[in-house]
């Protein structure tokens, strides 16, 4: 099959009680949340249609194609053998890191999170009794970013830490880690005995330079003190479905994991849901590659325009993800007024980077998941307005 998708397609979002564009009015373009504005594959399109046509919609009964598509896709694209009985459905990722959290940690104990962070750890951790230990991540002169392995250590070593939140690729830095960082974070988790949950949701989008690495394939150690948590929501623009999966390779911790599922009855599967991320994984890899070419171009599109027309925004190499963390601290303005600013002056709506935690103040977080056009005149605004400030 050889699919071609088109990127460049301008699909109306308005009034469809989309959050991305209906949170805001009318004369903005909603550059935050991390959703893309591109069309679903069309074999995701043909079988969700497909299976509406039954019409009756009942409690649906679990033949494990759904852990198969998972195990496939962590093969062919990460080289990561796992079994497909490894692989547990959540209804999303953020559940299954607070499953995880449940499972794997105990009330006033500290979950270790890299900072700034994406803004609901900061928030699930302490509704979940748990206390947040932040680990700063280091700015480097070019922009990247890396770990402070000091205080990093500090924080693990730390007896009331049981927990690491990993983020991998990170958001909002747009991080890579690579193998060798990955692997002293587990080495520094298993001299401490603190248990991992790495959350994978963006791992699909990695630019050319950099690869992603699935925590639990760095290490015995890594895979027997880990839940890996994925989502295809991100790259296919299926968040709407409420999927996710945990890859949990110790038969002991799945079980643990899997019966703070059961206490909450929280197993049920979305019939849609499951179809989407089935066909995504066994159908749509031609769609991932074309998508990943396009954002790369609309990156470098992005790094050229802010260097030639805002000079007063920074932004660095960019590893992962397809939200930009914009350094807008040459902007002089705190960070209700640099939402405001960009809200009501450039009439385009970004993330506020003081909502992601320790780090996050003066930044903004843009995302370039969209059609060209839309792109280019989000980039024309905020330079306009930029330039009207004198
Ligand atoms: C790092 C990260 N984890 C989780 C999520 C949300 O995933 P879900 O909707 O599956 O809970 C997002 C969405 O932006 C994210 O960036």
């Amino acid at each position: 099959m050889n699919l071609k998708h088109d990127f460049d397609a301008v699909v109306e979002r308005r009034h469809t009680l989309c959050k991305k564009w209906d949170t805001y009015g009318d004369d903005v373009i909603p550059m935050w949340i991390a959703d893309t504005d591109f069309k679903c594959p069309q074999p995701i399109v043909d079988a969700i249609k497909k299976r509406a046509e039954h019409e009756v919609y009942g409690y649906p009964c679990v033949d494990h194609a759904y852990e198969e598509a998972v195990r496939g896709w962590q093969h062919r694209r990460f080289g990561w053998d796992i079994e497909s009985d490894w692989v547990e459905y959540t209804p999303a990722v953020v559940p299954a890191i607070v499953y995880a959290m449940k499972a794997f940690t105990h009330p006033g104990d500290q979950v270790l999170v890299q900072m700034p962070a994406y803004h609901p750890f900061p928030q699930v951790i302490p509704h979940n009794g748990r206390h947040l230990v932040p680990n700063l991540l280091q700015e480097n002169a070019d922009g990247s970013w890396s770990v402070d392995w000091e205080d990093f250590e500090q924080k693990a070593a730390d007896s009331r830490t049981t927990m690491f939140l990993l983020c991998s690729p990170h958001n909002p830095t747009g991080k890579c880690f690579t193998r060798e960082e990955l692997t002293r974070m587990a080495e520094l988790c298993a001299k401490y005995h603190v248990f991992v949950v790495s959350d994978e949701i963006h791992s699909d989008i990695v630019y050319k330079g950099s690869r992603h690495i699935p925590f639990g394939s760095v290490s015995s150690w890594a895979a027997d003190h880990c839940v890996v948590c994925v989502n295809p929501s991100k790259t296919f623009n299926i968040a709407g479905f409420r999927t996710g999966a945990a890859i949990i390779p110790n038969r002991n911790n799945h079980t643990l994991f899997y019966n703070e599922m059961a206490n909450l009855k929280a197993f049920g599967r979305n019939i849609f849901g499951t179809l989407a991320v089935q066909t995504a994984y066994n159908e749509c890899e031609y769609y991932a590659d074309q998508e990943m070419e396009y954002l790369q171009e609309n990156l470098n599109y992005t790094h050229k325009f802010l260097e030639a027309r805002i000079p007063q925004i920074k932004l660095g190499p960019v590893q992962a993800t397809y939200l930009l963390w914009l350094d807008c601290r040459g902007l002089g303005m705190d960070h209700l007024t640099l939402m405001d600013f960009f809200l009501k002056k450039a009439k385009v709506a970004l993330n506020d980077g003081y909502t992601f935690g320790m780090g996050g103040d003066g930044f903004m977080r843009f995302n370039i998941a969209c059609p060209r056009t839309q792109l280019v005149e989000a980039l024309e605004r905020m330079a306009r307005a930029i330039g009207a400030l004198g």
